[in-house]
């Protein structure tokens, strides 16, 4: 698996994200689309960040009935995104569906990966608001399982995670990280944070960085700086 540096467009316009994203010239990040920018925005934000040549990971986590999964993954296979996900609460046959739905006619597909448990939601929320009395690292990795089964290339889950994620599953099971900060950088509202090195090191097969590029005095030096760190 090819590591990668992915930056989260967390912005609330087309524009903005175009400016953001002709900073880089001639490079082509690999970028996350998420809800904010997707419902701002619409398919056609994914239809210009395609025709630029980046990659995109379009970050919508559907969760409903397999057969609305099935009929809106489609849809999304057609924007030509790189990877998009799913919850793995949504069950091990709306996972199944998602990935007949996402499989275009020349059998090609997006990488598909799984939210296990949100990294908002800790063990107490878990066992009061949803009545799951397991404990959370048993549930993420039950959950990564299931989406294993279901045919999924992988999981979001912290760097932290990876290493057990590759064990439960497969090192060939991709881990999307998030939570990520350079040595002395601004946390935010991060609780578990670890540097581009660290997650090189603990297995990350791609890292997800938000604001320590796209709030970086220079965004292009701190996104080749995780490439330098991560990659190498
Ligand atoms: O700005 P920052 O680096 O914290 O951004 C991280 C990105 O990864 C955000 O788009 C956030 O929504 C996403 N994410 C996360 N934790 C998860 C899943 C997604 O931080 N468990």
């Amino acid at each position: 698996m090819g590591k990668d540096v992915i930056i989260a467009c967390d912005f609330d316009s087309a524009q903005k994200t175009l400016d953001f994203l002709d900073k880089f010239k001639g490079k082509k990040p690999f970028v996350k689309i998420g809800m904010e920018l997707y419902y701002a925005a619409g398919p056609s934000i994914v239809k210009a960040i395609k025709e630029r040549g980046h990659k995109i990971f379009l970050d919508l986590k559907l969760h409903d009935i397999p057969n609305t999964v099935k009929k809106a993954m489609t849809v999304l296979s057609e924007l030509g995104v790189d990877m998009c996900n799913v919850h793995a609460a949504g069950t091990k046959r709306m996972m199944s569906a998602a990935i007949e739905g996402l499989t275009r006619p020349d059998g090609t597909r997006p990488l598909l990966i799984a939210v296990t448990q949100l990294t908002s939601t800790d063990e107490q929320t878990m066992h009061d608001d949803l009545l799951i009395g397991e404990p959370l690292d048993k549930v993420v990795m039950h959950y990564a399982r299931n989406a294993m089964d279901a045919g999924l290339d992988g999981v979001v889950c912290s760097p932290l995670e990876a290493g057990k994620v590759h064990g439960v599953c497969s090192d060939k099971f991709v881990t999307v990280t998030p939570g990520i900060r350079f040595a002395g950088g601004d946390v935010g509202d991060q609780k578990r944070v670890t540097t581009p090195q660290m997650a090189k090191e603990l297995g990350s097969d791609y890292i997800v960085v938000g604001r320590p590029i796209t709030a970086a005095e220079d965004p292009v030096a701190a996104y080749e700086r995780c490439v330098a760190e991560f990659v190498g």
